[in-house]
């Protein structure tokens, strides 16, 4: 697959859309070592310092309707757990859908973007930001309670090479896995990693907020809350605070 490595970019996820709109190949990677206009979800910004982060967005044409893309992000949140547990030490927990915590801390966020037409999806652009050699202190003040780094974490600087190789290949096996058995055998490896089940969360989309136990996740990746009342609500996208 191709990689296309930038100094600096507004946003990889744009870049990335950009190629994708011209016609390049599925598994091409835009990669950046800084971002200016780095994008986060919920209309938020992604910080995206020079040289300390992996800033980098995958080009994806899964041939499946667009309602089917959320476990594509899921999936994408696993193989970064697992390339950070191999490559760093550093457990993470998911977040659903698709934030990387450590203990309340973000050190990796998942933001996805799609086209389709007529019913298919076109390309899927899977954007991550993986906070690495960052130190505590070069966060801004507003970030400091809520993100963390592999080196806030364990006091290491690591190569983000290193993670990135990994991080690819567990994309790889992953996507493979997922084409050739569906989404259960990445849903079982989500859920082990979740940090979200079986606890009581407040769960935010743009227009309304509930607050109830997150009971499981269905095949689809919708979170499946039991409000107090006993009602049951599938939430198929929002934002979760724990
Ligand atoms: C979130 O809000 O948690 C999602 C953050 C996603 C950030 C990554 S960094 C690379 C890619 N390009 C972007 O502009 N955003 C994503």
């Amino acid at each position: 697959h191709k990689i296309y490595h930038y100094d600096r970019v507004e946003s990889t996820n744009r870049t990335a859309r950009e190629l994708a709109s011209r016609g390049v190949p599925a598994g091409t990677l835009v990669v950046a070592e800084e971002q200016t206009g780095g994008r986060g979800r919920m209309g938020r910004g992604w910080f995206s310092p020079h040289g300390l982060g992996i800033w980098c967005s995958v080009i994806l044409r899964p041939a499946v309707n667009p309602m089917d893309a959320p476990p594509l992000t899921m999936l994408a949140a696993v193989a970064v757990a697992r390339a950070l547990r191999r490559v760093t030490g550093v457990e993470a927990g998911i977040k659903w859908p698709n934030d990387l915590l450590v203990g309340e801390k973000k050190i990796c966020g998942i933001l996805t973007e799609l086209s389709a037409e007529m019913e298919r999806v076109n390309y899927l652009i899977t954007g991550m930001g993986i906070n690495v050699n960052i130190d505590r202190h070069q966060f801004p003040p507003e970030l400091r309670e809520t993100a963390t780094s592999v080196l806030a974490e364990t006091g290491r600087r690591v190569s983000r090479v290193a993670l990135l190789q990994d991080l690819l290949a567990e994309l790889e096996y992953w996507y493979t896995l997922w084409e050739r058995e569906g989404f259960a055998p990445v849903l079982a490896r989500w859920k082990e990693m979740s940090v979200t089940l079986h606890r009581p969360v407040k769960v935010f989309t743009w227009k309304e907020s509930w607050e109830g136990w997150a009971e499981d996740v269905a095949p689809d990746g919708s979170l499946l809350l039991r409000l107090p009342g006993g009602e049951r609500k599938k939430v198929v996208s929002g934002e979760v605070s724990l």
